[in-house]
């Protein structure tokens, strides 16, 4: 089938030749006429944290007499090329350093605790160092770097250059290098990242937490994020419209013309479009538009999730200089605002979760496959949308729901109509707009102090229209948690009710009968996995579905509202992952929140099963308590029943306790009084058997057992494996109540990068990770001798108290002949577990020729300056606590010039403390263990151990 279609480029004419064709087989152009690379460079950074006040500790940044905003170039201390990061950590990203930290009931309790923020100065600034080559072929190319997100107020240099300041710790940002790299040499890439400042009042995480890559394209390109696809559908042919902006970043006019191809997931090619006769001047751009159809179009939808490639192909005479893909999805959405949701013209109701961006052991450094690993265990209990709150997520996140099938409502941080957040918006609209699981942006949540006013109405009114400026193909909402009936509720298309037991959702939509509606927060509910008696002592709460307050309904009470009116499109439960901070309603020592419907981990809570009952089409019986009320015995324990079946008949020990007819949306109860055996629970539909739920008092914990999510795994040094870890009795039955504590050992190519156990109270480490301490040189004295061959100056008690403070004068040629040698000397404290580290001395010449004595130990000879940066290994019996010395005889270092300095730094010494062993206790019988391939094949394994418990292991293949 051919068709014509005519379209217009800046009022220029131009026809397509648009073809939908079955059956070709699609190639990807080859390499060397496709120019574009995008490598992921995560790995081989330095890491060491900073300070945001004491420029001693933030390696003298900003600190030089002409600063890196007086003089291109100038970024000095660890922003410049030339800083020594030997003694740093070596991390590959994403990296967390708050997870890293440890609990203090100082630190900001909406945050989880963990040790950062304005009261730990110490640990609130992190700087990131990675040097990496640039080939003396890629000269002329357009060279960027993108972070997918750093938290927060990041600064970034290259080669010296400061390249920007990024205040957002959501925002994606990218910065054009291309014309400060050294081409066929080294290039080092500074960031500063400052925590101090909290965005949200939920754990953010610190530091380069997303991944970071390096684009090379031709000059002539394809903009970034400058690709937008949207579909229609009709009658089965789907109409694609493919946009492309075209930038040409060159000094010279460049001509063109632009091929749209779209493949399907098998690779077919199934319509393709090509303009052609396109000039863009110097610093142009253009966007390319291309209307392209597909018949008997495979939709996109949550139980379906069939993506497609669109391939952008820039030509300029014959040889391709730019090829970009980018992933889509054909569907349509729809709102009604009394029918709710379709998805492809069929109703959804939305069963939503709203989600915060970390998990268990990570933080928010989080491995793409963990991502997935949330989204599946959200889809096993039927939800079908996500909310990114509140702020736009990591790029992978949107990835995972494309490919799994989940609705996203993408968010925007905060609300307002400067050019900063309106250019913020702009920013996650332009970057996400291609995932087709986005239905919906919204500008912003709970504004309490605009929401219900006329500036409110104004704000959200204008931001509305902005966003729809951007895409028009999604629907725009706001959450709301009160003023419902004035400001943003009067304006907002898609009205997002947060929480609503003490709105009247009815009213609202008869005075606003066009309005569109949903819950965008839900079921505030607060519980501890596998708890059900409250502790308040402990910080537990049962974990029985109740409201919490007069202001929240239960999440029963909130899902048979949202059930029973067909004009609210579903809602958005408050939430699916536990996450740290806002440990509602406690304060220290809980540091995780308690509204999940899974833990941090992500193991379920039985609200999960009330929620898959009405959520999913499969039989579900669930019973709760566990059954282990050792003490107990004859008092009347609160049973219940999680079913979607039409009656459930519970028997304890085989003796029958009723059958009970299950309400639509509802629950059952019992109350029965507790004697030690098996409680089973029958569900059934139409009068006949569907299925069961048993539970069983077990015996004493005897072994510890491990359950990995994979078998096998990439050997990509990125793909992770999710491990539970239980507590079995003899009878290899899991015990509820087990609070054992195991520890973790790994062998073959694979490490571990996190343990939790959905204790929300639980203060373990979150991770073992080796410690750096980098001890420094003191103010170094100095005395000129005649030459190096120095005796007694180097000793350890040498007395130099009448010595000069070093580089007093300046170090030009006439000091070059007044001055044939010089003994400096310094003193550096070793701490008390100094000996329990790897001590290393990383070495920078202050001598033209110099040797090097530690505690009067010669440990350099006669280095000469032209062996740069050399290190030493320093034996623990050579050093000790307290007050230690370093001598350096050198002959002196010259100034090149008059501008010139000369290096007065001798170096530092790092103390490298190894990784403690991962360990963690079981919470409610279960933890969890994340494991990470190192990169390389083979079989990894896992052992768990714990006392008076057969230890046990698992194997991943990591392939
Ligand atoms: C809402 C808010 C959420 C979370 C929740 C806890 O008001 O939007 O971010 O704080 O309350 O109850």
């Amino acid at each position: 089938m051919k068709n014509k279609y005519i379209y217009i480029i800046k009022g220029v004419f131009c026809i397509l030749l648009l073809t939908a064709v079955k059956t070709t087989t699609y190639a990807q152009p080859s390499a060397a006429s496709s120019k574009r690379e995008h490598a992921c460079i995560d790995n081989g950074w330095r890491f060491a944290l900073g300070h945001p006040y004491d420029p001693a500790k933030d390696y003298y940044n900003g600190t030089g007499g002409f600063s890196y905003f007086a003089k291109t170039g100038y970024g000095d201390g660890a922003a410049s090329p030339e800083f020594d990061d030997r003694g740093w950590r070596k991390i590959n990203l994403p990296h967390d350093w708050a997870v890293e930290q440890s609990f203090s009931p100082k630190a900001s309790v909406s945050h989880g605790s963990k040790a950062i923020g304005r009261n730990f100065p110490d640990a609130s600034v992190g700087w990131y160092r990675k040097t990496f080559v640039i080939p003396a072929t890629d000269l002329g190319r357009h060279i960027s770097i993108a972070f997918d997100g750093v938290f927060r107020n990041s600064i970034v240099w290259v080669n010296g250059h400061y390249l920007g300041t990024e205040p957002s710790g959501y925002n994606s940002f990218e910065y054009d290098i291309s014309e400060y790299l050294n081409y066929g040499g080294n290039n080092v890439i500074a960031v500063r990242a400052d925590a101090t400042m909290e965005e949200g009042w939920f754990y953010e995480g610190a530091g380069i937490y997303r991944h970071v890559w390096l684009n090379k394209t031709d000059q002539l390109h394809i903009a970034a994020n400058g690709t937008f696809v949207t579909t229609r559908v009709n009658n089965n042919i789907a109409d694609v419209t493919a946009t492309a902006a075209i930038i040409n970043s060159d000094k010279k006019a460049r001509s063109f013309s632009v091929t749209q191809t779209i493949v399907d997931s098998d690779g077919k090619t199934l319509a393709t479009g090509k303009a052609t006769g396109l000039t863009l001047k110097p610093f142009t751009s253009q966007d390319v538009k291309s209307v392209l159809p597909v018949t008997n179009p495979k939709l996109w939808s949550i139980e379906t999730p069939i993506l497609h490639r669109l391939v952008t192909t820039v030509e300029e005479n014959g040889t391709v200089t730019d090829s970009y893909t980018t992933r889509f999805g054909i569907r349509t959405i729809r709102f009604d605002a009394n029918e709710g949701f379709f998805l492809n013209g069929k109703h959804v109701k939305i069963k939503g979760t709203n989600n915060h961006q970390d998990h268990a052991g990570v933080g928010a450094a989080m491995p793409d496959a963990l991502q997935e690993f949330r989204i599946r265990t959200l889809k096993g209990m039927g939800c079908n949308a996500y909310r990114c709150s509140h702020h736009p997520p990591t790029p992978e996140l949107l990835d995972a729901c494309d490919k799994l099938g989940m609705l996203v409502i993408d968010e925007n941080r905060l609300m307002g109509v400067a050019s900063t957040e309106l250019n913020d918006l702009k920013r996650m609209i332009l970057r996400d707009r291609n995932h087709p699981s986005i239905i919906s942006w919204s500008i912003g949540n709970e504004e309490w102090g605009i929401e219900g006013n006329i500036t409110g109405a104004r704000i959200a009114a204008t931001m509305q229209a902005f966003a729809k400026s951007v895409d028009s193909s999604r629907y725009i909402t706001a959450a709301i948690s009160g003023g419902i009936g004035n400001g943003i509720s009067t304006v907002i298309d898609v009205l997002g009710y947060n929480y609503v037991a003490s709105k009247n959702t009815d009213e609202q939509h008869k005075k606003y009968p066009n309005q569109f509606s949903w819950g965008t927060e839900e079921g505030s509910t607060v519980a501890s996995r596998g708890i059900y008696e409250d502790d308040m002592g402990k910080q537990q709460l049962v974990a029985y579905d109740r409201k919490q307050n007069d202001f929240f309904y239960s999440l029963e009470q909130g899902w048979k509202h949202y059930a029973a009116r067909p004009y609210l499109a579903g809602m958005f439960i408050w939430t699916g992952f536990d996450y740290r901070g806002e440990p509602t309603p406690f304060g220290w020592p809980s540091v995780v929140s308690y509204f999940g419907m899974v833990d941090a981990c992500g193991f379920p809570k039985d609200d999960y099963y009330y929620l898959k009952s009405w959520w999913t089409d499969k039989t579900v019986v669930h019973l709760l308590p566990h059954w282990n009320w050792q003490g107990k015995e004859g008092q009347e324990i609160r049973v219940c029943a999680y079913s979607n079946c039409d009656e459930v008949e519970l028997f304890l020990n085989k003796k029958s306790l009723g059958k009970k007819t299950m309400e639509p949306n509802g629950h059952l109860e019992w109350q029965v009084k507790y004697e030690p055996g098996t409680l089973e629970a029958i569900g059934y539909k139409k009068g006949a058997k569907a299925g069961n739920d048993i539970v069983k008092t077990t015996l004493a914990p005897a072994q510890i057992k491990l359950q990995a999510d994979r078998a096998a795994i990439k050997a990509d040094g990125k793909d992770i494996a999710v491990i539970t870890v239980q507590a079995t009795d003899k009878n290899a039955m899991g015990v509820p109540t087990a609070e054992n504590e195991a520890g973790f050992s790994i062998e073959g190519p694979g490490k571990i990068i996190g343990v939790g156990n959905g204790n929300q109270t639980s203060l373990e480490p979150d991770q073992y990770v080796e410690r750096v301490n980098l001890v420094s040189i003191g103010n170094l004295k100095e005395k000129f001798v005649d030459d190096l061959n120095v005796k007694a100056e180097i000793a350890t008690d040498y007395d130099d108290s009448g010595w000069q403070n070093a580089f007093k004068d300046a170090r030009d040629d006439e000091f070059g002949r007044k001055v044939k040698a010089i003994v400096y000397r310094a003193g550096f404290i070793m701490p008390d577990d100094g000996a329990t580290a790897t001590a290393t001395f990383f070495n920078k010449n202050i001598g033209k020729v110099q040797s090097i004595y530690i505690n009067g130990k010669e440990i350099g000879h006669e280095i000469k300056e032209s062996a740069r940066n050399t290190e030493f290994k320093l034996e623990a019996a050579l050093l000790h606590p307290g007050n230690n010395t370093i001598a350096v005889v050198a002959t002196p270092l010259l100034k090149a010039n008059i501008w010139a300095s000369v290096n007065t730094d001798p170096g530092l010494i790092q103390l490298l403390y190894p990784a403690a062993p991962y360990k963690r206790k079981l919470f409610s019988g279960h933890a969890q263990v994340i494991v990470q391939s190192t990169g390389q094949r083979g079989t990894i394994v896992l052992k768990a151990t714990s006392a008076g418990l057969k230890e046990s292991a698992a194997q991943i293949v990591a392939k």
